[in-house]
């Protein structure tokens, strides 16, 4: 993420709401899909069924071809627009999630099995640290749910996941310039991962993710700068110390292990006062929103008091 620079989407990109909504009425349809022109990249995507979460947003959905055609996935290439291009023959079956460390059972989950989880509606707000905002209707489930079934013991304080390495099918692996190490790497402390609002993402707008967005599963913290949804996940390992996580090691004065959406905590290149939601006042839009304190999730401040957060960037 090395400089902001301001999102460009096509408007002919861009599908409105009301087409998405109607669109939900195809679910399970994929003809019906393909009917209405939609979205190549769910041409080999599965409707998924979810119950609706206990988290509503009432904000504007970002459209369906903004969250899919601008993207940060460095594993395909650096350019917002490389993941949508290069990760088309990224294979995502079979898949499994290897979870480990300081747990009483350490299990392989397979992605089907995943799949049948209890799916639920989750529209988030998401916040890239680099100033742009979505809002996302993920399909997922709490990432408890699997950190119950490992048991984790006592000595266990961190989480720390870890991206496949696949350089055969992802370009950005590739070459002599290679703009971070791999694999990338994310971490949370024990009590973030366990919030409610923490989920392994395995869908979005109704069907199974695209592989721009971190198929087969991916993780979404909504309070959390975006660089903290680490995609395409193949282990997790509960941990005593706080792990290593990709944009610190890459960076660890701009980057910090935390990164909790604050508007009073300054990039140092950058203001983080405002955002810009993508999709929102049209075409070239400089119109800016104002960025709230952990994105408006207020529910998360009780697991960070006493503590100072400028300086746990
Ligand atoms: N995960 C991996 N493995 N590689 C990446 O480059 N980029 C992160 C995060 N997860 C990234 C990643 C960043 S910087 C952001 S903002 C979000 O993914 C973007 O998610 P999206 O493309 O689905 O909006």
């Amino acid at each position: 993420m090395p400089t902001y620079r301001p999102p460009r989407i096509a408007s002919s990109e861009i599908t409105p709401r009301d087409i998405y909504l109607s669109r939900r009425n195809f679910i399970g349809s994929a003809a019906g899909l393909a009917a209405m022109g939609l979205s190549t990249q769910f041409a080999e995507a599965t409707a998924l069924t979810a119950k609706p979460g206990a988290y509503k947003l009432d904000e504007k959905v970002t459209p369906l071809d903004a969250v899919t055609s601008y993207n940060n996935f460095y594993e395909f290439g650096t350019g917002k627009s490389d993941p949508k291009a290069n990760a088309g023959d990224f294979k995502t079956t079979p898949w499994t999630v290897k979870v480990d460390g300081l747990v009483g059972k350490p299990q392989e989950f397979g992605i089907e099995d995943l799949l049948k989880y209890p799916l639920e509606d989750r529209t988030y707000r998401m916040r890239c640290v680099e100033g742009w905002s979505m809002v996302i209707p993920w399909i997922g489930f709490s990432l408890s749910t699997i950190l119950d079934k490992v048991e984790p013991l006592g000595s266990a304080k961190y989480v720390a996941f870890e991206t496949v390495v696949r350089p055969e099918e992802m370009s950005g692996q590739r070459g002599l310039f290679q703009p971070l190490d791999w694999p990338y790497v994310e971490g949370l402390r024990l009590d973030e991962a366990r919030h409610p609002l923490t989920i392994l993402a395995v869908g979005l707008y109704g069907e199974t993710l695209p592989n721009q967005n971190g198929a087969p599963i991916r993780l979404v913290v909504p309070w959390k700068y975006g660089f903290k949804g680490i995609k395409s996940i193949v282990r997790i390992s509960l941990v005593e110390k706080q792990p290593e996580t990709t944009w610190k090691n890459s960076n660890a004065r701009e980057y910090g292990f935390y990164s909790n959406v604050n508007p009073k905590v300054d990039h140092p290149r950058w203001s983080q006062a405002t955002e810009q939601r993508i999709g929102e006042g049209g075409f070239f839009s400089t119109q800016n929103r104002p960025t709230l304190m952990f994105n408006g999730y207020d529910e998360v401040a009780s697991l960070y008091t006493g503590m100072d957060l400028k300086a746990n960037y």
